[in-house]
């Protein structure tokens, strides 16, 4: 379990166990991979960082995470892991979220990419993330960190 503030000083706990806040949390994030690079979202307000958002009424998490990949990148996913989950305590509300690893199998452009301008592809996650005004405040906290060091484990002990 690890405790942290994140950009705007709220407190978030992230845990890799399995969904120890709920277990039908309304938010997802989905770290995405498609031929070797990353995927991201060019979200028009937030900047760039891995697609997600809420859970529907007549989905569970997963499915909501395959369907925000789609909506937001146009990414076919092929597979995908659960991750970890998060919990962040806001100054009137909370939120928790799934994260899962997805890799996908391709990229269908889309009429719409709704609050995004859709897919965008990254050899690397530059190191100064956290100063670089082009990226959403969501890739500024230590969830990012631990989850792809989580990741990058969990691959090499396959
Ligand atoms: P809308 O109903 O779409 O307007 O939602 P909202 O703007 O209230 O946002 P949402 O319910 O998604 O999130 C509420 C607050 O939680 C946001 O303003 C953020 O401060 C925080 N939040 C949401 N997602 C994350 C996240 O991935 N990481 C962190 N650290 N905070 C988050």
């Amino acid at each position: 379990m690890y405790k942290f503030k994140d950009y705007y000083r709220n407190e978030v706990t992230l845990s890799f166990k399995d969904h120890p806040f709920s277990d039908a949390p309304k938010h997802v994030w989905v770290i995405c991979k498609h031929k070797g690079k990353w995927l991201l979202t060019k979200h028009k307000e937030r900047g760039l960082e891995f697609p997600g958002g809420k859970v529907e009424e007549s989905e569970n998490a997963k499915q909501a995470a395959i369907r925000e990949v789609m909506e937001e990148t146009g990414g076919a996913v092929e597979t995908i892991q659960y991750v970890g989950q998060y919990y962040v305590s806001g100054r009137k509300d909370y939120i928790i979220k799934n994260v899962y690893f997805a890799e996908v199998k391709a990229l269908i452009p889309q009429d719409t990419y709704y609050e995004t301008e859709g897919p965008v592809l990254l050899e690397k996650i530059p190191e100064n993330v956290k100063r670089n005004k082009q990226y959403s405040f969501m890739m500024k906290d230590e969830v990012l960190k631990h989850c792809m060091n989580y990741i990058k484990d969990r691959k090499n002990r396959q």
